[in-house]
């Protein structure tokens, strides 16, 4: 008897079943009229109007795709423009646009190791690292979670090898941010190079958003490359590796997620581009999404809760199980407020959360009225 190829996805969906992990797709109206600590938009700009102003004019002027790759026809001025002006905010020479964070993340681990480099990664780095690493086919540490002298020994146990460390800056799962100024210390004094993706610093952390290398005085250092996403604090989409211009000038050259994909949407780079421009303007939006983490997490923790203290905008509640953190997050939607809901395989570390993102435009009372919510519809054993 024949057998259907895709038999076993029925295996996977029971195991996912039976282990409350099955993940569906839920379509977002427009105007939900839900509450929204979920979404990445730390500093409200994504429906801001200069920015969906701004990136109509691009889609308008530019075409709604890149056409290609940046090689051949997918570069515009408004690509230079960002790189030029993401560099210079965030403290280093130069910056190279992609089409996601993650495949930036994709660039610089393939592009920036070879087979024969010693590769570090924290064990509570982003998915989109983990998944890099192992494209990279270069023998990977995963080395404990913000502990630079277990780095130091395992580069001092590799003495000689070329070497890179990899870590998120703000940890997406906890909120809480790398030793980078330790770790880039370790590094510089061994020859390796420090990659650092600041998803959710920039933005949030340093002077006026600059971003995480910003604040722990090590953009532009040599030895220092970051990635960013454009789809988290800026509204928009893309990513960006930022770096010194040779190694810019190598990643145009020998990056596969660069060179092989269609260059980021217009659209998307008119976005950011103002976004970034807004947030020059308006330094203060940095301090208020800080700000609103923090009175989320006194308050939450006040009322019992546990969750990690926030280095950044990302507040992280602990929940008793997967399953009870799917019916938290479902009692709160019901109720009108939208959080996020991390489960095993998202959580290294395999404990389910809620996590809520502190956006700079909440109002005093939304904070109330969020916290109220969260704490009223706990699963009893949350504390
Ligand atoms: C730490 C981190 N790195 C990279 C990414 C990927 O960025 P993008 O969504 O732009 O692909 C994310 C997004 O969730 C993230 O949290």
């Amino acid at each position: 008897m024949e057998r259907d190829p895709f038999d076993w996805t029925d295996d996977e969906a029971r195991r996912r079943e039976r282990s409350g992990l099955v993940r569906t797709l839920r379509p977002r109206p427009a105007e939900s009229g839900l509450l929204d600590l979920a979404s990445n938009d730390y500093l409200g700009l994504t429906r801001h109007p200069a920015v969906t102003g701004a990136a109509a004019e691009a889609a308008r002027r530019w075409g709604a795709g890149a056409t290609g790759s940046r090689l051949v026809t997918g570069s515009t001025e408004l690509h230079a423009d960002l790189e030029r002006e993401l560099a210079a905010f965030c403290g280093f020479e130069a910056a190279l646009v992609l089409s996601s964070g993650y495949a930036a993340n994709l660039a610089a681990l393939t592009a920036l190791t070879a087979r024969d480099s010693l590769l570090l990664s924290d064990a509570g780095n982003h998915a989109s690292i983990v998944d890099g690493c192992r494209l990279s086919r270069a023998e990977t540490v995963v080395v404990p979670h913000a502990e630079p002298e277990a780095v130091r020994k395992t580069l001092d146990a590799h003495a000689g090898r070329r070497a890179l460390m990899v870590s998120d800056a703000v940890f997406s799962v906890d909120g809480d941010a790398a030793p980078l100024g330790e770790l880039a210390e370790v590094c510089r004094t061994r020859g390796a190079a420090l990659l650092v993706d600041d998803a959710h610093g920039l933005g949030v952390l340093g002077a006026g958003g600059r971003g995480t290398p910003d604040a722990a005085g090590i953009a532009g250092a040599s030895g220092v490359v970051a990635t960013v996403t454009l789809s988290k604090s800026l509204g928009s989409q893309g990513g960006a590796i930022l770096g010194p211009a040779r190694v810019i000038g190598h990643l145009v050259n020998a990056a596969r997620t660069f060179i092989f994909d269609t260059g980021l949407a217009p659209a998307a780079v008119g976005g950011a581009l103002e976004s970034l421009r807004l947030l020059r303007r308006e330094p203060a939006r940095a301090d208020r999404a800080r700000e609103v983490a923090r009175t989320l997490h006194r308050l939450l923790t006040g009322a019992g809760l546990t969750a990690v203290r926030p280095d950044a905008a990302v507040v992280s509640v602990r929940a008793p199980s997967p399953e009870a953190a799917v019916r938290w997050a479902a009692e709160c939607r019901a109720a009108g407020l939208l959080v996020g809901c991390f489960r095993p395989p998202s959580v290294p570390d395999g404990v389910s959360r809620i996590r809520l993102t502190a956006r700079a435009d909440l109002t005093d009372q939304q904070i109330g009225t969020a916290v109220d919510t969260i704490v009223s519809l706990a699963p009893g054993d949350a504390s």
